[in-house]
C-alpha cells in the first residue's frame, strides 16, 4: 500500500509544471493570441477549438467541453489514474514523489518497492534470454510454436521460458541473501519449511505482467504439458494484486494507437493468441473475477468493454457476476456487452478455427448489457402471467438501482416498463436522483430562494479566475455565518488564496482533486471566460457583502416570525418597537 502523497507537495507541483508544456508534447499546439489552441484529441473535428490557456493553467475544448488541468489531461490522455499521472509530472518536473507515513506504517514498504520492480524486470530479462539459450529451450520453443505463436509475437509479449531445476534463478540473481529476501518478496522464490529457498516457476513458459506503465510485476508460468497446476501465477506482492491487474492492457496500449473498446478474457493464451491474429484490444483478468477495480481501470482505458465467456452454465454464471459487479459504474457513455462463446471453446481455440473476421464479426455482434439483463430475468419468470411479470419487476428493481442516475437507468427503467406491461413512469420511483446544483439550504422567501445560488456561483467563479480578489476579503470567518450550500466551500477557497496571491487555476482545481468541489470548480473553470468583463474587484466585494447580509436577514426573519406569532397584546412595548423596525428594510453593511 502507497503512502498518501502530501497535498502540499501536489499544490507545489501543480505550481510548477507547465500545462503547455505538458500538453505540447503529445499534442502539439499553436499560439492563437494569448492562448494555444489544437484540434481536440478528445473528439473528432477539423478545425481546432481545444484551447489552453497559459495563464490559468487550463484547457478547455469549445467542441465537446472537455477541460481539465495538466493532471487532468495526463489522467484522460494517458489513461493514467491520479497517483501514475502525479509520478508522471514529477518525474518531468526532476521531483520525488514524497509519501505520508499511512495508519499501518505503510511508507517503509512503499519505500520499498523500487528494487521489487528492478528485480522482475531482471527476472524477465532472465526468461526471455533463457527461451534462446537454455539446452531445454527447444521444448518449449516447439510448444509456443505449436500452439501457432510467431517469435514476433512471443517477443512482443515479452514471453520467457524458467527452465527445469530449483535454483536456475536463484543462482542468476540471488548473490546475497539481502537479495535472496528481496526475491521472495517478488513472489520469485519459496521458502522451505526448513529455511533455504527455491525456484517458484519451473520449466514452464513465462508471461510477464506488466502494469499500466509497462512495468514488470509478476508472470503466469504455463506447463509444457498436461501436469497440474496448468498456470501457477505470482502470489500477491507489495506491487501485484491480482484484483487490479489486467494482463495485456499494457500491450493493447503499445500496440493499438487508439482504444475505444476492450474485450476481456480469462486466459493469458487468449490475450496472445488473438494479438497473434491481429485483434489486439484484449485484456484478461488473472484467474479471478472481474473486480470493481478491474471495471475502473478499464472504463478509464475504454468506452466500452466487452466481456468474452464461455457460453457453458459456469460462463453464463461468470457474465452475470460482471454483469451485476459492472452496474454501478456504467455512467451514461460507458458500455457493456457480453460475448458468449460456443460451448467448449475459447477465444484461442475459436479464433484458429474462424479467423480474424469470423471473430470480428461475432465480437460486433456481441449482446449488449441492456439485452442480456432482461433476457436472463425474463427467462427465470412467466412472462405471460401477472405474477410472472411483478415477479420481473421485482427481480429487476434492485439491479437498476445499482445504475448510476443518467439516461441510460432512463432506459432501462422504460424497457422495464413496457416489459411488464406497466403504464410509462409507473416506476418513476427507480429513476435516481438528478445530481444537485449548489441550491439555497436554509428556507427563504421564495421569490429569492430561486437565483439565491447564483451569486454564490459567481463569487467561486470569480475567485477562481482571478484568486488575488481573495485578497480583498478582511475577515473571511465571518462568511462562515452564511447557511448556504456552497458557503463553506467560498469560505475555504478564501482562506487558501489570501495566502497564494500568485496561484492559478489548475493548481486550485487540483488542491481539491478527486472531491465534488474539485468537479465543481473544474466546470466553473470551464466556462466562458468572456463573462468575466467590468470591474471585477468591485463585483467581487458587492457580491461578498451581499452575502454577509444574509446572517443579518435570516436572524432578523426569525425573530419576526417568534414576534409575530404572538398576540399583540401579549407583546411589550420593547417587542412592539422591534417588531416595527424588522418591518423596515435592513440596513446593510458597507
Ligand atoms: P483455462 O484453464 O481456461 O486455460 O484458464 P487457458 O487460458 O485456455 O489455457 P490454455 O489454452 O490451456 O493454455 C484460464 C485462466 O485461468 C487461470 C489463468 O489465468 C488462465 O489463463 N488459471 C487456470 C490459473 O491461474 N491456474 C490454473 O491452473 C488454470
Ligand atoms: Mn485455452
Amino acid at each position: 500500500m502507497a503512502g498518501r502523497i502530501p497535498q502540499n507537495f501536489i499544490d507545489d507541483l501543480m505550481q510548477r509544471v507547465d500545462i503547455v508544456e505538458v500538453i505540447d508534447s503529445r499534442v502539439p499546439l499553436k499560439k492563437a493570441g494569448r492562448e494555444y489552441q489544437a484540434c481536440c484529441p478528445f473528439h473528432n473535428e477539423k478545425t481546432p477549438s481545444f484551447t489552453v490557456s497559459p495563464t490559468k493553467q487550463f484547457y478547455y475544448c469549445f467542441g465537446c467541453g472537455a477541460h481539465g488541468t495538466a493532471l487532468g489531461f495526463l489522467m484522460d490522455y494517458e489513461h493514467l489514474d491520479f497517483v501514475d499521472a502525479i509520478e508522471d509530472l514529477a518525474r518531468s518536473a526532476g521531483l520525488e514523489v514524497p509519501r505520508e507515513e499511512g495508519p499501518g506504517g505503510s511508507y517503509e514498504r512503499e519505500d520499498s518497492t523500487g528494487p521489487l520492480y528492478d528485480l522482475l524486470a531482471q527476472a524477465a530479462h532472465f526468461f526471455r534470454q533463457q527461451l534462446r539459450q537454455h539446452s531445454e529451450a527447444a521444448r518449449a520453443v516447439d510448444y509456443l510454436k505449436g500452439r501457432g505463436l510467431s517469435g514476433e509475437i512471443a517477443q512482443a509479449f515479452g514471453l520467457g521460458y524458467a527452465p527445469p531445476g530449483w535454483d536456475n534463478l536463484l543462482k542468476a540473481l540471488g548473490q546475497d541473501a539481502a537479495q535472496q529476501t528481496l526475491m521472495e518478496r517478488a513472489g520469485l522464490l519459496i521458502k522451505k519449511d526448513g529455511g533455504g529457498l527455491y525456484d517458484r516457476f519451473r520449466d514452464r513458459v513465462m508471461f510477464p505482467i506488466h502494469d499500466r506503465r509497462g512495468r514488470v510485476i509478476g508472470f503466469g508460468g504455463r506447463v509444457l504439458g498436461d501436469d497440474t497446476p496448468k498456470y501457477l501465477n505470482s502470489p500477491e506482492t507489495p506491487v501485484f494484486h491480482k484484483g487490479r491487474e489486467l494482463y495485456g492492457l499494457f500491450e493493447a496500449r503499445k500496440r493499438e494507437r487508439k482504444l475505444d473498446r476492450l474485450l476481456v478474457v480469462e486466459g493469458y493464451m487468449d490475450v496472445v493468441a488473438l494479438a497473434q491474429y491481429g485483434i489486439n484490444n484484449v485484456v484478461a483478468t488473472l484467474g479471478t473475477a472481474t473486480t470493481r477495480e478491474h471495471l475502473e481501470q478499464l472504463y478509464r482505458a475504454v468506452p466500452e468493454v466487452v466481456f468474452c465467456f464461455d457460453g457453458d452454465r459456469a460462463g453464463k454464471a461468470a457474465a452475470w457476476r460482471a454483469l451485476e459487479n459492472a452496474l454501478p459504474v456504467l455512467e451514461d457513455g460507458r458500455q457493456a456487452r457480453f460475448l458468449m462463446l460456443p460451448g467448449g471453446e475459447d477465444p484461442d481455440s475459436l479464433v484458429r478455427k474462424e479467423g480474424t473476421d469470423a471473430f470480428k464479426q461475432r465480437t460486433g455482434d456481441s449482446i449488449p448489457l441492456s439485452e442480456f439483463l432482461y433476457a436472463e430475468l425474463c427467462g427465470q419468470v412467466d412472462m405471460s402471467s401477472m405474477d410472472g411479470r411483478t415477479r420481473l419487476v421485482n427481480l429487476a428493481k434492485p439491479l437498476l438501482k445499482q445504475l448510476p442516475a443518467g439516461v441510460f437507468q432512463r432506459m432501462m427503467v422504460d424497457r422495464l416498463e413496457e416489459l411488464a406491461k406497466l403504464p410509462r413512469n409507473a416506476l418513476a420511483e427507480l429513476h435516481g436522483q438528478p445530481i444537485q446544483e449548489v441550491t439555497h439550504k436554509a428556507p427563504s422567501r421564495p421569490a429569492r430562494s430561486n437565483n439565491a445560488m447564483s451569486p454564490l456561483r459567481r463569487l467561486v467563479s470569480l475567485l477562481l479566475h482571478e484568486p488575488r480578489l481573495a485578497g480583498l476579503v478582511e475577515n473571511p470567518a465571518q462568511l462562515a455565518e452564511v447557511h448556504l450550500q456552497g458557503a463553506p466551500l467560498l469560505v475555504e477557497l478564501i482562506d487558501f488564496l489570501k495566502d497564494r496571491p500568485h496561484i492559478h487555476t489548475g493548481a486550485v482545481i487540483e488542491h481539491w482533486h478527486g472531491t465534488d468541489s474539485g468537479r465543481h470548480l473544474a466546470k466553473l473553470a470551464a466556462e466562458p471566460t468572456h463573462k468575466l468583463v467590468g470591474d471585477l474587484e468591485k463585483e467581487f466585494l458587492d457580491g461578498i457583502n451581499h452575502l454577509l447580509a444574509k446572517p443579518v436577514d435570516q436572524r432578523r426573519e426569525a425573530r419576526f416570525a417568534e414576534l409575530s406569532r404572538k398576540q399583540p397584546s401579549q407583546l411589550t412595548a420593547i417587542e412592539k418597537e422591534e417588531l416595527k423596525s424588522l418591518l423596515r428594510p435592513a440596513e446593510r453593511p458597507h
